[in-house]
């Protein structure tokens, strides 16, 4: 059984990928299984993403999620042993946490753009109109690899999409200049809510005490991609950054420093359309994604009138010759920190 594998449509980057011969997520897993290295090899060869359509069955059979999520490293998250509150968390496969607006995620999706729609009339997707990106976890060390997204409830069309930035191809495109300054740069990230964001810190916000399990973490903002050896941005904007010790190590901190000046430019740049894909999704699309050369994005659905529910897989495991040996940065007393992103 081979893999076919075609340029992802109204995309610069990323794939559509199909076993042949399968019509069933039963099928496509099997095959998959078969040839344990075809997905992967076809991830890194996509500047880490892939789209694979007609999955619905994982609906009925969502441990399918989780054996899928197993060719892609050692490591798959369970979120009942990383202190996720269990309403996040799938009943019957631990592996799967929920990103939903219906009872029990009860989550509801981020805020429209300001003005909803571009002057064409198009999606917003540059920073900093759109706003929210960012990259799974950023603010663990070591961060995780590759996230599964699967869509068992999606919003309408024109609604609740996922927009991707390529970070590969928008390090190649930087100026000369602005490589020379990102490519030792250090970026200090924190999880949300921590009263450490761009906007609580303008708002004279107090922080949250922080367990040592919390603490923010710095991240290259040039990651070097431990297999295929690309180099690509790594970082998140307002919510996922240290705005009071940040968002740049050794450089003025805080919203109207010189590290602000610079992730604004480096996001604006990142975020640009000719590197973003913006997927509208089908029932039973899974998306599969590599943390380490893309950010991503959620948008605005109506959660008064639509339900929207969103299965996602965490594997971590392979980060690069950077974190060898460092012990999880979230873990405490065997226990470890709190709700994903
Ligand atoms: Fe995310």
């Amino acid at each position: 059984m081979s893999l076919n594998i075609q340029p992802l449509a109204n995309s610069s980057f990323g794939s559509l990928v199909e076993f042949q011969d399968t019509e069933t997520a039963q099928q496509a897993v099997a095959a998959a299984e078969t040839e344990p290295h075809a997905l992967p090899e076809a991830l890194y060869a996509s500047h880490g993403l892939l789209l694979m359509k007609g999955m619905q069955a994982i609906n009925d059979e969502p441990s399918l999620l989780a054996r899928l999520s197993r060719l892609f490293g050692s490591e798959v998250e369970n979120y009942h042993k990383t202190l996720t509150t269990t309403n996040y968390v799938h009943v019957d496969v631990p592996e799967i946490f929920i990103v939903s607006n219906i009872p029990p995620a009860d989550r509801p999706p981020p805020a429209r753009p300001e003005p909803p729609l571009t002057a064409d009339g198009g999606l917003p997707v540059q920073f900093p109109h759109r706003r929210s990106w960012h990259t799974d976890q950023s603010y663990r060390r070591p961060p995780p690899d590759i996230s599964l997204f699967y869509a068992a409830i999606p919003a309408p069309k024109g609604q609740g999409q996922t927009l991707y930035a390529d970070g590969i191809a928008a390090y190649e495109a930087l100026s000369a200049s602005l490589k020379s300054r990102v490519d030792n740069l250090v970026g200090i990230h924190v999880k949300p809510g921590s009263g450490r964001a761009e906007y609580a810190v303008r708002a004279n916000e107090t922080p949250q005490p922080l367990g040592p399990h919390e603490q923010p973490q710095r991240q290259p903002v040039v990651r070097v991609h431990p297999v295929t050896g690309q180099r690509a941005l790594y970082l998140c904007e307002a919510g996922q950054m240290d705005w009071i010790d940040g968002p740049f190590a050794g450089m003025q901190t805080g919203p109207d420093g010189d590290g602000a000046a610079l992730l604004y430019e480096i996001m604006t740049h990142l975020t640009q359309p000719k590197f973003v894909y913006a997927h509208e999704w089908d029932k039973g699309d899974l998306v599969i994604y590599d943390n380490r050369t893309l950010l991503h994005a959620a948008t605005w659905f109506d959660a008064e009138k639509h339900d929207r529910l969103m299965w996602r897989t965490t594997i971590h495991g392979n980060p690069g010759p950077e974190y060898a040996g460092e012990q999880k940065s979230w873990i405490l007393e065997g226990k470890t920190g709190s709700l994903g992103e």
